[in-house]
């Protein structure tokens, strides 16, 4: 079912040199785009078949310091590649495979993750063959899914083009560790609720065992429904994950003894496993002991066949732990077995689960169906859009991929145009459908211009790669309900005009973006670049799962606003100068927040570093809004700043990019236009490094 290496095959490339802006294509060496075009390179030039076969060779190839269950290594493989795209969580993008992030700390110490050092380990012949080729990332999952395919399993495809990280630090909000208990906290770990994935920090969904170790399978079927939710799997996904993943292999616990140290523990020994010789038939891994099926090493349905015609009763297997077995059962039969969450299939409150089961177990192309498209979305979806996917891709759509439309054939608009369009609207015009802001007897748009397009920009993830303004989303709902963005639907009535005269050839999402690059230009930022080229979204789904996390909300303290960047994936100093450039221009509204309106500096149409000078020189008090949020007001000013922007001062280290930007206007300036120009570029997955646009 493979299909041939298709790489980047975007029908956009083919429209030729951006025809508007000076937006460089040059970016600097260790920019993830040109990092993200030298690895498309070398795997465009790897021959991904030959890696899958030497994968397969490897499966077959026990060796003595870690023996092949039944000579055959395969499944464990599937665990490998299943706990490292597992981890990823719907509600902030992190997680999954990407990075390859399972071979530091905190994840390769996670229990869930025991002994799977030896999987990696055995993987390395082959990571040492095609080197840089192939990166860890890819790698990991690429080994599971050659796992299946060689044991018969259907699978799609395989979407590559992972870069590896150089530790582990984009998993610590994942656990555990003090920035995961300030932004997603866990009261008693078993029992952790969404922003975290997982039920208990350190394993990948559930505890098989039942919640909290209590074999009750109802309720650990509320359990798997929650912790797979927040994944966004569904029912049926859900069930064919679990069901097509113990098809295969077996759970280790030979004795209650334990598997020993972690890596984090004893990084030169982790794992030596305490039963016996600690490998082969003594491997203590999870504690449960026992295969799912009597042909571990074969796809079938079995499991759901095997779990629907027996009775199940639950004892404490040989590592000391609950697990469920047939009674009476004699032959092979009666070395299976099955967890608690795997018992909870049927034990479903909601009547769902049972369902699913008698379907795939009497519907073996249903469930193969089911299972391969299942797997490809946990193993792929980290990736964001589809377009981001090299190797060998399966077809799409996918709902869980988001994809635009390709550009109209209209496209390009005449670019000058526009932008003098938009400047002549920044100041001294107005209309009555949105009134403009009056600042020294002025009508004055740019800063809710500005406002728009950052709006608009900021709800992109360097986690998962969802959100940016391409696509126009602000447009629909849910974003423009969303209370920040209050505003926007006036404004955009304001720009409706621009956009009907220059029809299909400009896409909301490039007027969007320019007319706020025109407002920061206009107001006496630096002469700024833009690369046109964006499309639109016919609806808003997908930005269900970016609700703002930088709003100034009574929620709102430092530790969010720092979580809110790094998704975002800007640094401090472009954070500091983002939001600086953003509150330089136009004021806050009592529409969106509270009945306050006023402006964060003297001089609201200028663009200039007097937001930072104001910060650290006024006094500011707090005032209290009809919200219940807090606003703060410059002492005998008629100055405001939100208290995210009194964080900035607060804490040292975004203290010292104030600092440096009130001090120096021409760093802000410059800073600005690069961070804003990264910003809004993030999301172009159609010309990665602005190669269009020079
Ligand atoms: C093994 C739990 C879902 C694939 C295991 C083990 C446990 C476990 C405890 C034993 C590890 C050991 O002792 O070696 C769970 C739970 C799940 C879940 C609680 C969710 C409710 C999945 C999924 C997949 C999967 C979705 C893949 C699609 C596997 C495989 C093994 C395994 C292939 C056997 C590894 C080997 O033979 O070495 N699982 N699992 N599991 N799991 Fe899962």
């Amino acid at each position: 079912m493979l299909r041939k290496a298709l790489l980047l095959a975007s029908p956009l490339l083919s429209l030729g040199a951006c025809p508007f802006g000076g937006e460089q294509g040059v970016l600097p060496d260790g920019h993830p785009a040109v990092a993200q075009e030298t690895y498309a390179a070398a795997l465009g030039d790897l021959d991904l078949d030959l890696v899958r076969s030497d994968l397969k060779a490897l499966f077959l190839n026990s060796q003595d310091h870690w023996p092949a269950d039944l000579g055959n290594y395969a499944p464990f493989f599937v665990r490998l590649t299943w706990h490292c795209t597992g981890t990823y969580r719907s509600s902030d993008g992190r997680g999954g495979c990407e990075g390859g992030r399972q071979r530091f700390e905190p994840e390769r110490s996670w229990a869930d993750n025991t002994n799977l050092d030896k999987a990696r380990a055995l993987l390395w012949p082959v990571k040492a063959r095609y080197g840089d080729a192939i990166s860890w990332g890819d790698l990991m999952v690429l080994a599971g899914t050659t796992a299946i395919e060689s044991m018969g399993g259907p699978v799609l495809g395989f979407c590559a083009g992972r870069l590896d990280d150089k530790d582990g630090s984009e998993s610590i909000e994942l656990g555990p560790s003090e920035e995961q208990e300030a932004v997603a906290p866990c009261v008693l770990n078993g029992t952790c609720v969404s922003p975290l994935g997982s039920t208990t920090v350190g394993l990948i969904y559930v505890n098989p065992e039942g919640p909290m170790g209590n074999p009750i399978p109802a309720e650990s079927a509320l359990q798997v429904r929650d912790s797979f939710g927040r994944m966004g799997m569904n029912d049926s996904e859900t069930v064919a994950l679990i069901g097509g993943g113990h098809a295969f292999g077996k759970v280790h616990g030979a004795c209650p003894a334990g598997a020993g140290p972690s890596p984090k523990e004893d990084p030169l020994n982790p794992y030596p496993g305490l039963c016996g010789t600690g490998k082969g038939k003594d491997t203590f891994t999870s504690g449960f002991e026992g295969p799912w099926t009597t042909t571990p090493n074969q796809w079938s349905n079995l499991y759901f066949n095997d779990l629907l015609n027996n009775d199940w009763e639950v004892h404490v297997g040989p590592g000391g732990h609950h697990q469920w077995r047939i009674p009476n059962a004699t032959g092979p039969m009666a070395g299976i077995m099955r967890l608690t969450t795997d018992i909870s299939l049927l034990h479903d409150p909601a009547g769902i689960y049972q369902k699913i089961v008698k379907e795939f177990a009497a519907d073996p192309a249903k469930f193969d169906n089911a299972f391969a498209n299942a797997w490809y979305k946990l193993a792929s979806r980290d990736m964001g859009p589809a377009l981001r996917c090299l190797g060998q891709v399966a077809a799409p759509p996918f709902p869980w991929h988001p994809s635009l439309p390709a550009r109209s054939s209209e496209f390009p608009p005449a670019w000058p145009q526009v932008k003098a369009s938009l400047k002549e609207m920044a100041r001294g015009y107005s209309t009555p459908i949105f009134p403009a802001d009056v600042f020294s007897g002025q009508s004055y748009y740019g800063g809710l211009f500005l406002q728009l397009a950052w709006r608009c920009a900021s709800t992109f993830r360097q986690t998962d790669y969802r959100g940016g303004c391409n696509g126009a989303r602000i447009r629909f709902s849910p974003e423009k309900d969303w209370p920040a963005n209050a505003e926007f639907v006036g404004v955009l009535k304001v720009l409706d005009d621009v956009k009907a005269r220059f029809g299909d050839a400009l896409s909301w999402s490039d007027l969007i973006i320019l007319a706020g690059t025109v407002a920061v230009e206009e107001a006496g930022g630096l002469p700024m670049s833009f690369c046109g080229g964006r499309t639109d979204a016919t609806d808003g789904s997908g930005s269900e799962l970016l609700t703002p996390r930088l709003s100034p909300g009574p929620g709102t303290d430092l530790a969010f606003l720092v979580d809110g960047m790094k998704v975002m994936g800007v640094t401090r100093r472009e954070f500091v100068a983002l939001v600086g450039g953003g509150h330089t221009l136009g004021q806050m509204h009592a529409s969106r927040s509270g009945f306050i309106s006023g402006p964060w500096t003297s001089s609201p149409s200028r663009f200039n570093n007097e937001y930072f000078t104001n910060l650290l020189t006024e006094v500011y008090q707090e005032v209290s809004v009809q919200s219940g949020e807090k606003k703060y007001k410059a002492l005998g000013k008629e100055l405001f700043m939100f208290k995210t922007d009194l964080f900035l001062k607060a804490d040292p280290e975004f203290r010292i990019h104030v600092e440096e930007f009130a001090l120096d206007n021409q760093a802000f300036l410059e800073s600005y236009r690069a961070a804003w120009t990264k910003l809004v570029r993030s999301d172009r997955f159609d010309d990665p490094t602005g190669k269009l646009c020079e």
